[in-house]
């Protein structure tokens, strides 16, 4: 008796320790697991906060690299300089001259503030940029403004949505006929 019950401590000692051992084992391939679920998380949230009041648009990513469709230029007050770009869905569209647009085209508006070159003084140059404004094209989602949804920018951040109210009632309006983009190629 004296000499089997240390023995079984001992064993009870040696099982517990290697129980809290497994544990630590399952808790440290566990964590870097659930930091990385939490850290993925992260953007998508951030997304939903980026995204324009009413139609949830957001701006697409590497849109300085798309192709110009045309330049153009807003007087005073607001005296700025504007290039309309698209993505490849929107080029190849314009390019077969096709109206309507097909799901998928993104249009994006980028706006600077004018300013006269340092180095030449009747060249106009872009000075701060202002808003990005964009139009995306998906027919059922935004079955109610003509199959486009709509998102205005500045900083980064979807302004309010009375301004987001405005967008399809002047496109309507005014360009209707061109499946309610007013922006051709520039020759
Ligand atoms: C009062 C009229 C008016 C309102 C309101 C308006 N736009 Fe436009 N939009 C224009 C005009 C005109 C152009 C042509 C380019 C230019 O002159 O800047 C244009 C161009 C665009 C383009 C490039 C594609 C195209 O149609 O040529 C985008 C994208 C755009 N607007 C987004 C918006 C968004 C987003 C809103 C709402 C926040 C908005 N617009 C509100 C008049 C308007």
């Amino acid at each position: 008796m004296t000499l089997i019950e240390p023995e079984k401590n001992k064993r009870s000692y040696v099982t517990a320790i290697t129980l809290a051992v497994l544990l630590l084992v399952v808790l440290l391939t566990c964590v870097p697991y659930l930091v990385s679920i939490a850290l993925a998380e992260g953007p998508a949230q951030v997304d939903r906060a980026d995204a324009s009041p009413i139609f949830g648009v957001t701006i697409p990513p590497g849109y300085k690299q798309w192709e110009l469709i045309a330049p153009a230029e807003e007087a005073a007050p607001l005296d700025e300089l504007r290039a309309v770009v698209g993505n490849q869905t929107a080029i190849d569209a314009y390019q077969a001259g096709k109206l309507p647009f097909p799901d998928g085209t993104i249009l994006v508006k980028r706006a600077w503030k004018r300013k006269q070159s340092p180095e030449f003084a009747s060249a106009t140059i872009p000075g701060a940029a202002t808003t990005v404004q964009v139009m995306v094209k998906d027919s059922r989602k935004y079955a109610a403004t003509g199959g486009w949804g709509f998102g205005r920018f500045v900083g980064g951040k979807p302004v309010d949505e009375a301004q987001h109210r405005t967008c399809w009632g002047c496109h309507e309006a005014r360009a209707r006929s061109r499946d309610y983009v007013f922006t051709r190629p520039a020759p």
